[in-house]
């Protein structure tokens, strides 16, 4: 399973990166917003792919037009940016349209925006590299986001789709591994639930103990 940062903040995705086990990143307006970045985006984006470089890193960066013709001529700009750039379509009729569009181009695309499994079906037929859907986001209306996740795998593994699911809006280190053991391809997690799945009190504890008797017979 690769592991995403879902971040547009530099020091998270270069501290992300030194810990040894990020695959890529992906960013939306909102998070673009967050770190302020509202008119050089191409630098920003630039930056972030090359700080992931080291392991030829997919980076997300999503199109803000919502028509057809508007979308793939953005798309096409930013899939320019640089070679590891995957272009983030919404989940919209126009959308699924461009990703036909730009699959075809062999153009890196990742459908957004997700929230049912048939959704999820369309964009893999259209061709997209990935799709998201959105667990944390169903969970808070009270949907289990992760009955999607477990049903897009189902329909995926019947038809042999090459599509990625990519897990996203993730909240917790549960939903982690909830999306492990359904064998997704991609979970995108914010900083600080990667920063989680380090954590056990009983690997603290222990080498804690291991330190300790090490020292009582070395000193
Ligand atoms: C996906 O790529 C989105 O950027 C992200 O996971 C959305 O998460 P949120 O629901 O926490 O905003």
């Amino acid at each position: 399973m690769k592991i995403f940062i879902d971040s547009a903040n530099l020091k998270q995705i270069e501290q992300a990166n030194d810990m040894g086990i990020i695959d890529g990143v992906t960013t939306n307006p909102s998070l673009m917003a967050k770190e302020g970045v509202y008119s050089d985006t191409e630098e920003h984006y630039k930056k972030i792919c090359e700080l992931l470089e080291n392991v030829e890193g997919h980076v997300s960066a999503e199109v803000i037009s919502t028509n057809y013709y508007d979308m793939i001529k953005e798309a096409q700009n930013i899939a320019q940016i640089h070679r590891n750039i995957v272009v983030k379509i919404p989940m919209i009729k126009d959308g699924i349209r461009a990703i036909a569009f730009l699959s075809n181009k062999n153009i890196k695309t990742n459908c957004t925006l997700i929230f049912s499994p048939i959704q999820a079906l369309l964009a893999a037929k259209a061709g997209a590299t990935y799709v998201s859907p959105f667990i944390g986001r169903l969970d808070d209306i009270s949907h289990e986001g992760m009955n999607i996740i477990e049903s897009i795998r189902l329909i995926f593994d019947n038809y042999s789709f090459d599509t990625q699911i990519l897990a996203a809006s993730i909240r917790s280190n549960m939903h982690v591994l909830s999306c492990a053991e359904i064998g997704v391809d991609v979970i995108t997690s914010p900083f600080d639930v990667i920063q989680t799945l380090f954590n056990h009190p009983l690997t603290d504890l222990g080498l804690e103990k291991f330190l300790k008797d090490y020292k009582s017979l070395n000193s």
